[in-house]
């Protein structure tokens, strides 16, 4: 992904976010919170909070006072904010976390990576803001087809135009061992990945197509900027796609998600 694009297509209300990416990545937070350890009597900041799907899970397991977000789009801080009473929300980037050092016990940035633009500066500043023994954790959607819902839209795309691209062009972190080698880079110890499913059910296409339209991620925008005919015949596809679904249909995700321990 070209990430300025990454982090400019996020500026949308929280909840045209939540029925496009919010739908899978509020459950996501769940499985996310449990791998990572998230329980009461620890401090966490949720870095690329968004609208706060894990922000949520957060303040739930470890209360309002003791959780910290930041993101850098203005609409989603706002909402994130008015969602989360209590909780220090700030407008900030992954590279430059506006927090001093050693404040947090867990650093977590779910499905964030993939768009900051410095990486290796985000794991960094992740790891700057941990206490010692403090746990980073990333997750970024699996790129070899796992997220099936940015899978059929990138497939899709490509059956209609064969010079587009194609999901694994569009995105990083979403192979196996990459978020891991962003970690240990960056200094962590004891670094793991492992792979979180979760699934959304469509009441039809019309509600996946509406999602696509707001013009979120590296597929809507990719989506909003195609000729009005060019989007059709891909909405004709992912139809085709799916087996004409007459009602109701399931797509899985599943994620890859690294983390690990700052030095004692
Ligand atoms: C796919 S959304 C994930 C939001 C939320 N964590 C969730 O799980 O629903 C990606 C988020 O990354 C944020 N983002 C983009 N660039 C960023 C950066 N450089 N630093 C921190 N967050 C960034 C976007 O504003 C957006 O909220």
């Amino acid at each position: 992904v070209e990430p300025a694009e990454g982090a400019r297509t996020f500026q949308v209300a929280g909840e045209a976010y939540d029925s496009f990416m919010g739908r899978y990545s509020g459950p996501l937070a769940h499985r996310f919170a449990d791998a990572a350890g998230v329980a009461a009597g620890l401090d966490a900041l949720d870095v690329g909070c968004g609208p706060g799907a894990l922000t949520s899970v957060l303040v739930e397991r470890l209360g309002a006072a003791h959780v910290r977000a930041v993101d850098p789009s203005p609409p989603f801080v706002e909402a994130c904010r008015a969602r989360h009473p209590g909780v220090d929300v700030r407008l900030g980037r992954a590279e430059e976390i506006p927090l001093a050092d050693a404040t947090v016990d867990l650093a977590l940035a779910q499905l964030v990576l993939p768009f900051v633009s410095d990486p290796a500066a985000a794991a960094a500043e992740m790891r700057r803001v941990l206490r010692p023994g403090g746990v980073a954790g990333a997750s970024a959607w699996d790129l070899d087809g796992g997220m099936r819902m940015l899978r059929l839209f990138w497939d899709a795309a490509r059956a209609v135009d064969p010079a587009s691209p194609g999901e694994g062009d569009r995105g990083r972190f979403g192979r196996p061992g990459e978020l891991r080698a962003l970690f240990v880079e960056a200094g962590l110890e004891d670094v793991q990945e492992h792979v979180l499913t979760t699934e959304t059910t469509y009441r039809d296409l019309d509600e996946l197509w509406s999602g696509l339209l707001a013009g979120i991620g590296s597929a809507g925008s990719h989506l909003v900027g195609l000729p009005p005919e060019h989007q059709l015949a891909i909405r004709a596809e992912m139809d085709l796609l799916l087996g004409r679904p007459q009602g109701p249909f399931t797509l899985t995700a599943a994620a890859r998600c690294a983390l690990g321990r700052t030095p004692r």
